[in-house]
């Protein structure tokens, strides 16, 4: 199969191009399009064959539930059996926008989009061009992030290709997405409430709306949870570049002079290494940083998690692309956009080094 990559223009997003896309859609096929945290894998939620197409192009696990997408809230209708009280206020602070809501699935949404599951997780993106393709479609969209399963998410059209050329026929190019995590994944059915997963939404913010919510967090939560997981994302290796990911987290001072020690100590080996460098205290001297074998990546400043979030798939997979064996990363805070970046290196990481 050949795969297009159509450029679209945000300002002046071109009818004809949309209309492509959603004719695709509503013939079971499927179609990347940008969101505003990554780019998503498109197919009609209501057609068991399409979505099926999902599962296959990305070969992703097939217990691994989907994401729906809608761009207007009447199309909750067909999707859920209720809407819990406690829902529409979170609607509609963070609607359009990074916040993934579970709710009791309706019958007539196919089991295939949720794994079986009986809650179905829905979110209204406020990207112009996923609304547009959902509204044209009249349909609601399925679509988890369009990477090869286990790989980083995409953030840009050339990594929706690079991953998914050949299996998919159309891929709408909106240059960069803005947030660059995916979104915020919540239960509020639980009590207390529960992030599923960490994204673009804070837990800062949602606090103020859900003052008892909590993260779900494998190390803290203990055997059972961790032997049944809340969203089966959780069980599988993600995010992972192709080189080894070592992940330096703990106090920052200290944390300097641990990598430079680690790096010395690589380099001298002739190992290829690439470093993600967030933290402006830390500098290396020059024969660090001037190495040959050493691929420097400042990404951002520790202050501004949320530069950190748009860049940091960008950063693992720029950094495969350069042929490095391992990327060292200077972990930050969990502050506001830090918990969902750090979130997503933990799971990328082939090594934690905790600095106490
Ligand atoms: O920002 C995003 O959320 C992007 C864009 C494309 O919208 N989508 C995305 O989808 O990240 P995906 O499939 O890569 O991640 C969806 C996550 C998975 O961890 C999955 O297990 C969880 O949401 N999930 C989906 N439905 C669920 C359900 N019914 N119960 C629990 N977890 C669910
Ligand atoms: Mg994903």
């Amino acid at each position: 199969m050949e795969t297009q990559i159509i450029k679209i223009d945000l300002l002046h997003i071109d009818p004809q191009i949309i209309v492509k896309a959603v004719k695709l859609i509503l013939a079971d096929k499927v179609v990347a399009f940008p969101t505003e945290t990554v780019y998503g894998l498109g197919a009609n939620v209501f057609s068991e064959n399409a979505v099926k197409k999902i599962f296959e192009a990305k070969n992703r696990p097939a217990d691994n539930p989907l994401i729906v997408h809608i761009a207007s809230r009447e199309m909750l209708t067909d999707l859920v059996n209720t809407i819990p009280q406690n829902v529409y206020a979170l609607i509609d602070k963070f609607w359009p926008g990074p916040l993934t809501i579970l709710f009791e699935k309706s019958s007539k949404v196919p089991s295939i989009v949720t794994a079986g599951l009986s809650t179905i997780a829905i979110r209204y993106p406020s990207h112009p061009v996923a609304q547009a393709l959902i509204e044209t479609a009249k349909v609601p969209i399925a679509a988890p992030s369009a990477n090869a399963s286990g790989r980083p998410s995409p953030t840009t059209a050339e990594h929706v290709y690079m991953d998914l050329k050949g299996r998919i026929p159309l891929i709408i190019d909106a240059g960069p997405t803005q947030v660059g995590v995916e979104s915020t994944v919540i239960d509020v059915n639980r009590d207390p409430p529960l992030i599923l997963r960490p994204g673009g939404v804070t837990l800062e913010q949602l606090r103020v709306f859900l003052p008892t919510i909590q993260v779900y967090e494998k190390e803290r939560n203990g055997v059972d949870l961790e032997q049944h997981p809340p969203t089966p994302g959780l069980k599988y290796r993600h995010y992972a570049p192709k080189a080894q990911v070592i992940l330096f987290e703990g106090i920052s001072e200290k944390m300097g002079s641990s990598i430079k020690s680690f790096l010395e100590k690589e380099l001298a080996n002739n190992v290829r290494l690439g470093l993600i460098h967030t933290q402006p205290k830390i500098i290396y001297p020059a024969h660090i940083h001037g190495n040959r074998n050493l691929i420097y990546y400042p990404l951002g400043n520790v202050d501004h998690p949320e530069i950190i979030a748009k860049g940091i798939f960008k950063a693992l997979r720029d950094l495969d692309s350069q042929l490095v064996e391992m990327i060292l990363v200077e972990g930050i805070s969990e502050a506001a956009e830090g918990l969902a970046i750090m979130n997503r290196l933990r799971k990328a990481a082939s090594k934690i080094i905790h600095i106490e």
